[in-house]
Order: structure tokens, then C-alpha cells, then sequence
């Protein structure tokens, strides 16, 4: 199915850069154009393409603002936090107080480190990363979760932290 489909995409594409290569073979017949007149369709292809990009990528970042990683943008999006979790990382465990949590509530997790640089990662259980943020010494980051999947997610480190980095999980429980 899916190599049927692959195959009608290259055949079209296959037959759409053909016909521009014959198209182009027979403007170049007309002879040489004047290169003011190629430089300045250039330039209006350049400026088409940058303000495209520009208003483009405008639009993306203004649409993001909501879903940045910051504690104001996430409490507008996510809600004011009703119950606190303490997350403190050290090589190489994860202590959480409390490490049982309710469905349907705005949690917050304030994560740091009692040595070096983690990073906090919870995985649902649908083994599909849910949350993450980093866990720095003498510093408290926070991250605002709700949850709607109760069960058991595992949390893993994704900031290489020393030897036994790989064998630093833990489990949160999130119940009904
Ligand atoms: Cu802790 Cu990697």
C-alpha cells in the first residue's frame, strides 16, 4: 500500500522535473536574455521567498507562545498548579515527594539537583515521553502536568550525569 503510494509520488515528481527540464531546454532556444533582467526576476524571487519565510515563521512562533516551556505561558494554557511535587535528582535516583498523583489536576513539579545537571523525563504508559525538564543544582525549575492517563510512568534521565546515567530511572504513579 504504502510502496504503491511511494511509487506514484516518484513517478509524478519523476514526470513534474522532466517536463520543467524541457521547458527550460526550449526557453534557453531563444538565445541569452540580458542578465539585468535575469538579476531582476532574482530579486524578486529572492524577496518573495524571505517575506514568505518571515510572515511564516511569525505566525508559527506568535501560534507557540502558549506551548513554551515557561512557568507564566504554561499556567495560562495548563491552569493554576493544585497540587506540588517535589523532584530532587542525585546521582543516580530520583526522590519524589509525594510520587503518587491524582488524574485530572494541574500538577507541580519542582525539580532540582543535589549534585549535577539531570534531566527530569516522565514516559506515559504508552512509553510516549509525556514531560520533561532539567534538573540543575541549586536551582528549582518547574514543570506543569496534567495528567488524563492513569497508570504507571516511568521517569528517565536524558542528560548524560556519569557512569551509571542509563540506570537512572524511577516511577510515578498517576491514579483515578
Ligand atoms: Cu542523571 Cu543522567
Amino acid at each position: 500500500m504504502i510502496q504503491a503510494w511511494a511509487a506514484s509520488v516518484f513517478v509524478v515528481g519523476a514526470l513534474v522535473l522532466a517536463g520543467i527540464f524541457v521547458f527550460i531546454a526550449f526557453k534557453a532556444r531563444a538565445g541569452p536574455v540580458p542578465y539585468d533582467d535575469v538579476a531582476h526576476t532574482g530579486y524578486q524571487i529572492r524577496a518573495f521567498w524571505f517575506l514568505g519565510l518571515a510572515a511564516t515563521l511569525a505566525v508559527i512562533l506568535t501560534l507557540g507562545i502558549p506551548y513554551y516551556p515557561y512557568p507564566s505561558f504554561r499556567q495560562s494554557t495548563v491552569g493554576q498548579p493544585e497540587l506540588q511535587v517535589q523532584v530532587t535528582a542525585s546521582q543516580y535516583l530520583w526522590k519524589l515527594e509525594p510520587d503518587q498523583v491524582p488524574v485530572g489536576r494541574v500538577i507541580e513539579f519542582d525539580v532540582t539537583s543535589g549534585d549535577v545537571n539531570h534531566d527530569f523525563a516522565l514516559y506515559g504508559p504508552d512509553h510516549v515521553l509525556f514531560g520533561q525538564v532539567q534538573a540543575m543544582p541549586d536551582y528549582t525549575n518547574r514543570l506543569y502536568l496534567k495528567f488524563s492517563t492513569p497508570g504507571s510512568y516511568e521517569i528517565r534521565c536524558l542528560e548524560y550525569c556519569g557512569v551509571a546515567h542509563s540506570g537512572m530511572l524511577g516511577t510515578l504513579s498517576v491514579t483515578p
